[in-house]
């Protein structure tokens, strides 16, 4: 069935219905094209298809995301693997260029155009199809890399590392993990903003009971405040901004140990109850043997 909508340029077509608490999938199709990409030159040697095979063959097709189509029958697909970054632009009528992007919606709504939100759905975790004026962008994290959207629109890419595969290696110092994660892998240390990427943190080291493991991120107390049960820190990703009620509420805070050792700063680990978070030593800490790198995904 083919559903053509009220609207300028948005025709969805329910080709199956796939039972699923977050609706249902679905290929959504505007006039347009992708960035960058030369239809014809991609297309050599392609047998020309319909528009609905074109459509229909990436529905079908586990892997595959958006189709990009003339009335020409040219039509080539985009997998999910081996993309990581497309850029769709709406195009007028008379162009003949269509692109059809595989998302979920529940049946029962029809947003109205301005207000979909567009998500790939194809792999671990849902991305969004982020829409600046008539442009969608789609955007991957790197392999094996978890990723945020942060509540002001920021999207932040996450993975944990230790030394080398050696779980047993400490990465002593703030300053050594932050070296760590810009030298070896381009990244930054990071900074964390929601108890989601807290926890995320937390649970994906699987910190086991018997082991006393602490994971640095990025967040050290401001000078002034040095040796305080404070929370002014000071985070130096770029991309995370202080939120100092958030440390109040997550971390387990002293400013300074029993010996009288400031503890600027912050660590995941298992802390008292309710807390995710400790402040420790800044230097010669024998229990961080992983880190927390990341990057702001432009
Ligand atoms: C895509 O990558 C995932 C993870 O590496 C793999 O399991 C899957 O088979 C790949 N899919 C295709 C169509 O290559
Ligand atoms: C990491 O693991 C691989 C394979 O298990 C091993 O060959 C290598 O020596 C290890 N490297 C380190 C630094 O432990
Ligand atoms: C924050 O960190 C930067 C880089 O380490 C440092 O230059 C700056 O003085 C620090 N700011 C405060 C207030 O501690
Ligand atoms: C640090 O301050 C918080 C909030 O005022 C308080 O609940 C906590 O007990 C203090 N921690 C220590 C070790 O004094």
């Amino acid at each position: 069935m083919v559903l053509s909508v009220n609207m300028k340029f948005v025709k969805f077509i329910f080709l199956a219905t796939i039972g699923c608490v977050i609706g249902q999938q679905k290929m959504m199709k505007i006039f347009g094209k992708v960035l960058d990409v030369d239809l014809d030159e991609v297309t050599i040697g392609l047998e020309p298809v319909s528009n609905f095979k074109c459509v229909d063959d990436c529905f079908q097709t586990d892997g595959c995301i958006l189709v990009f189509m003339n009335s020409g029958g040219k039509c080539f697909s985009f997998d999910f693997n081996s993309t990581k970054k497309l850029t769709v632009v709406e195009t007028k009528r008379e162009e003949g260029l269509m692109v059809a992007f595989k998302t979920r919606f529940l049946l029962d709504q029809c947003p109205a155009y301005d207000d979909m939100d567009l998500v790939v759905t194809v792999g671990v975790d849902p991305i969004p199809w982020i829409k600046n004026g008539n442009e969608y962008t789609f955007k991957k994290c790197d392999l094996h890399h978890k990723m945020f959207k942060r509540k002001n629109g920021v999207v932040v890419c996450m993975q944990l590392y230790t030394v080398g595969n050696d779980t047993e290696s400490v990465v002593n110092s703030m300053e050594n993990a932050k070296k760590k994660c810009m030298k070896e892998r381009k990244y930054q240390l990071t900074g964390v903003q929601s108890k989601e990427e807290l926890q995320w943190i937390f649970g994906e080291y699987k910190i086991r009971s018997d082991e006393n493991v602490g994971i640095w991120i990025n967040a050290r107390r401001q000078n002034e405040y040095s040796g305080m049960n404070d929370t002014h820190f000071n985070i130096t990703d770029g991309y995370t901004t202080l939120d100092q009620e958030f440390y109040r509420n997550f971390a387990d805070l002293s400013g300074i140990s029993d010996a009288g050792i400031p503890e600027d700063c912050l660590m995941v680990s298992k802390a008292s109850p309710g807390f995710l978070m400790n402040d420790v030593p800044c230097d010669n800490n024998d229990y961080a043997k992983v880190y927390a790198c990341g990057y702001l995904l432009v």
